[in-house]
């Protein structure tokens, strides 16, 4: 039987930087995972190009039923940490919009640092392997793997969300809890398009690939001002990303297609220089040509010239344009999802170490915990302060 200190189960984001750290401080470490490959979701991250942090990291742009719960970790391990590492390392970034930093040339950079990290640290890296059975004793655990048995005097869970079941996403973690008696909380799809239905859908099947600014707000109030996407299926781009991890299933979300306002004032001096020119061409001064089609169609761009625009039709306009009530059918679900919400629950674990409060030597981190964040950097960041506040305490 082989022996080790540790064993990390997720050669993710999560798992990677953990085993690293672990070896590094002297323990014999090994990290296995049931992919041919270490990092696949990071290699896939950010376009290719690996979203791997956000120079504005804070607790509020997380969701978690215990909002407190990351709060630890991300101020002990912060962006400005993994940046240095990623600048030690020689690997050139930019930021892109709104405190993303991406690598300037791939995705793989990150992977070959953690990699590089992971030897440091004489870490042994097990692909293929699935764990078949997990037994607790007076010395730590016992793995079944194929083909093999394992100790650890811990055991560390890293083993992400359900997210992309092509890239090897399996609720494992959440079985592992569960088989310890730590509560996990009901997981839905984070971070992933909307679907709508049949009728919308239909209506707005001709802007598929239309993109433009605006603000989305869920039902709770949380909003976001960014892009929307029309698609195919019904709606994404980043503002519908992001507030999909807020949306219920049967509740609306209001979406201002007009996010600096100025409708009535534009109107208001068009219809002083250019009294018979039509609304629908003077709204494309601020809308795609074929939304305004659409939004005729739905019945909120009358077919009137400016100065036959009474007042009622332009407040009507206005509001609508404003605060258009979309119901969406669902999302795309766990096959599109960036991120998995809900997981093994926070008040099971110390937020200090991610140790499970009742079983000693077992450790939950990344995403399978029930920490999520926003769109844009925020959910690595949470995996290397959660891996490294783990590393700090195996
Ligand atoms: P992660 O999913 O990275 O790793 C889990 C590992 O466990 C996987 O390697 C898996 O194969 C393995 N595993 C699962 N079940 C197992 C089992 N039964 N036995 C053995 N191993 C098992 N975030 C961000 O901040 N910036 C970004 O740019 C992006 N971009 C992005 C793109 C896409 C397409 C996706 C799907 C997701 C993102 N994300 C992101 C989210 C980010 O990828 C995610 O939050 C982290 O990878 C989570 O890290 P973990 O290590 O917790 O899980």
């Amino acid at each position: 039987m082989e022996q080790f200190d540790v064993v990390v189960i997720g050669a993710g984001a999560a798992g990677l930087f953990c085993a690293a750290q672990a070896g590094q401080a002297g323990l014999r470490v090994m990290v296995l995972d049931n992919g041919k490959k270490p990092g696949r979701k990071i290699l896939m991250s950010g376009g290719g190009r690996c979203n791997f942090t956000n120079l504005y990291i804070e607790p509020a742009a997380y969701l978690s039923s215990n909002p407190h719960f990351c709060k630890s970790a991300l101020a002990r391990y912060t962006q400005w940490d993994f940046i240095d590492m990623v600048s030690r390392h020689g690997i050139a970034w930019h930021e892109k919009t709104l405190g993303q930093l991406f690598c300037d040339d791939s995705a793989e950079q990150i992977v070959t640092m953690l990699m590089d990290e992971c030897q440091q640290g004489n870490v042994t890296l097990r692909l293929r392997s699935e764990v078949l059975t997990i037994e607790r004793n007076e010395q730590g655990y016992t793995l079944q793997l194929n083909g093999a048995e394992i100790h650890a005097n811990k055991l560390v869970i890293a083993s992400g969300g359900l997210s992309m079941p092509g890239l090897g996403a399996s609720p494992f973690g959440y079985k592992v809890a569960e088989q310890f008696g730590l509560p996990v909380l009901p997981t839905r799809a984070g971070l992933v398009p909307f679907t709508l239905h049949k009728p919308l859908l239909e209506q707005l099947q001709t802007l598929s690939g239309v993109s433009l600014p605006a603000i989305v707000t869920a039902q709770d109030g949380t909003q976001f001002r960014e892009n929307i996407l029309f698609t195919h299926r019904g709606m994404s781009g980043p503002a519908v990303l992001q507030i999909s991890s807020y949306w219920r299933a049967g509740e609306p979300v209001v979406v201002n297609l007009a996010p600096d306002g100025g409708v009535d004032a534009l109107l208001d001096e068009q219809r002083q220089a250019h009294p018979n020119q039509s609304l629908k061409n003077t709204l494309a001064l601020l809308l795609p040509k074929r939304l305004i089609e659409v939004l005729m169609s739905l019945g909120f761009v009358p077919d009137v010239t400016l100065k036959q625009l009474n007042a009622r039709q332009q407040a009507d306009l206005v509001a609508r344009l404003s605060q258009w009530e979309v119901v969406p059918n669902g999302t795309e679900g766990y096959r599109t999802a960036e991120v998995t919400l809900g997981g093994v629950d926070t008040h099971a674990l110390s937020s200090r170490t991610m140790e499970a409060r009742t079983v000693p030597g077992l450790y939950f981190i990344g995403e399978v915990v029930d920490v999520t964040g926003w769109l844009g950097g925020y959910n690595f960041q949470w995996a290397w302060s959660s891996a490294w506040a783990c590393a700090q305490a195996l």
